[in-house]
């Protein structure tokens, strides 16, 4: 099973948090259209003939297309690839742009999942963030998605964010919990390289939260999913049982994965590939089939760090038995004696051959993560 994502680069706004690859102008996008299904077709052979079972819409601003130029998208995969009849595809969407004509055509569209991007419930918060929607708006988008036949939608959400008191994200996190929904992304606060927040962090005009507010938040989190019945089964990711984004866990399984457009980044197993961040290179360049991409083939140590990174994010853990098959008896021992020492401070524990972050472990994650990289000497 293979995943495709098409990475759209436009947004009608800039928040000023999100360093991710976009443009806000939307001259483009009929252009982009075209050459996104190009790629898809230059590339077709990319993911060796494997069956899709996943398609996600990124960005950007996703839900800048309109449902018949997302299916059209659709379509077009269907066209080159074998598509699983139960394939999840995922749109993500900006709560302001799903009114009711948009929702009506896109349940009609193959689009089975919705990511929305709410980030706070607080106006004060989505001031600061330069949101284009107040609160209420995105919670009656939610609902208004929910009324139109969505069952599977995720919200993400931001915390450790200036001003977002304990308090404050407890409010969210009622909010979120009350409207029902199958998944979570709550992510904590980045500053980015080249964002307004870091700009002004630099300038001493917003100040980073205490850590032990940050992990106040985390906390919370945790135990209030854990009590509506979510699972915890990535560092950043909730969802109810059997409910996993199939996207993201493709790749935290490492499987392979095609990306389109701009800036986005494709997986292999052998490779990883990234096309270029910019709108009209990549464009120019697919139209007159010249480069925009750069490629790492990926060496067998690099597999393993991959490996490492990937699979102690999730709760399915690290995979003893898949690491003394595929790597060896010297890449197993080093993970049994990275694991002894996380074991004792309790922030590790090892399940049925698998190593797994305990709850205690999940704050240290990225420490424990690096710990287990194997570095060439
Ligand atoms: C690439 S955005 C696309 C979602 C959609 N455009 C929206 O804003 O609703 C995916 C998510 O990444 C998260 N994100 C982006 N930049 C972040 C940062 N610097 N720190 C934490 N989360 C961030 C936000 O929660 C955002 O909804
Ligand atoms: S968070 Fe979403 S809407 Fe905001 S700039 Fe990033 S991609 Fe665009």
């Amino acid at each position: 099973m293979s995943g495709i994502y098409f990475h759209i680069p436009f947004c009608k706004q800039l928040c000023h948090y999100c360093a991710f690859h976009k443009s806000i102008s939307l001259q483009a996008k009929e252009r982009m259209l075209i050459c996104l299904k190009k790629e898809l077709k230059n590339r077709k052979d990319y993911l060796k003939g494997e069956n899709i079972d996943s398609i996600y819409f990124g960005g950007g601003t996703p839900s800048v297309y309109s449902p018949t130029e997302i299916q059209s998208l659709i379509d077009e995969v269907a066209l080159h690839f074998t598509i699983n009849k139960d394939v999840e595809i995922t749109l993500e969407a900006n709560p302001d742009d799903l009114n009711r004509d948009y929702l009506k055509a896109l349940k009609e569209s193959s689009v089975n999942r919705l990511s929305v991007g709410i980030q706070s419930f607080h106006d004060e918060d989505l001031i600061l963030m330069n949101r284009r929607h107040t609160g209420q708006q995105a919670y009656d988008a939610i609902k208004r998605a929910q009324a139109y036949g969505f069952d599977n939608i995720s919200v993400d959400q931001i915390y450790g964010v200036p001003g977002l008191t304990v308090e404050k994200w407890e409010e969210n996190l009622k909010k979120v919990f009350e409207l029902n929904i199958q998944h979570i992304s709550s992510y904590h606060l980045m500053y980015d390289p080249n964002t307004v927040f870091t700009h002004k962090l630099k300038k001493g005009i917003l100040k980073e939260v205490e850590e032990e507010v940050s992990l106040a938040q985390y906390k919370h989190l945790i135990s209030e999913a854990q009590k509506h019945g979510f699972v915890h089964y990535e560092i950043s990711n909730f969802s109810k049982p059997g409910l996993e984004s199939r996207h993201n866990s493709n790749y935290w399984k490492q499987k392979m994965y095609l990306g389109l457009g701009p800036s986005a980044h494709s997986y292999n197993i052998n490779r990883r590939e990234w096309n270029v961040s910019d709108n009209l290179k990549y464009m120019n360049a697919i139209e007159k089939g010249g480069e925009y991409s750069e490629y790492e083939e990926l060496s067998f140590n690099d597999k393993f760090n991959d490996y490492v990174l990937t699979s102690l994010r999730t709760m399915w853990g690290l995979n003893l038995d898949i690491i003394k098959k595929e790597f060896g008896e010297s890449y197993h021992k080093h993970c049994l004696e990275k694991a002894d020492k996380y074991i004792q401070s309790n922030d590790v524990r090892i399940e049925n051959s698998h190593i797994i972050l305990t709850d205690k472990g999940v704050f240290i994650s990225n420490d424990v993560m690096s710990d287990f990289f194997f570095i060439e000497e």
